[in-house]
């Protein structure tokens, strides 16, 4: 099964597989991983699953379609920067495997 390391703002890190198909929001609340809240539960209407998707994998993961609910979403996302996605409008891809990512300091 493919993995993803996430890594929190403190710099801990947390490698754990995710299936196929789930969102990488899932992958990190059904792992316990601390720093995603996904308060909507991957509905694109919380931005609290913010990530920063490490450059290497950017052209993997894509960017959000400007004017799209996840671009819109990610404008009220405290910290957002170029690399930033919400992370439960990621599917896991094996492409994707041993992709990293990075939370913001805060969710809120
Ligand atoms: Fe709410 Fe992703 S979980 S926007």
């Amino acid at each position: 099964m493919p993995r993803v390391t996430y890594i929190e703002f403190n710099g801990a890190e947390h490698t754990v597989e995710v299936p196929v198909g789930t969102t990488l929001m899932r992958g990190a609340v059904d792992n316990n991983v601390p720093g995603i809240d996904a308060d909507c539960g991957g509905q694109c209407a919380c931005a609290t699953c913010h990530v920063y998707v490490d450059a290497a994998w950017l052209d993997k993961t894509g960017l959000p379609e400007p004017a799209s609910q996840e671009a819109t979403m990610l404008s009220f996302a405290a910290a957002a920067q170029p690399n930033s996605r919400l992370s439960c409008q990621i599917k896991m891809q094996q492409e994707l495997a041993g992709i990293a990512l990075r939370m913001p300091e805060g969710q809120h």
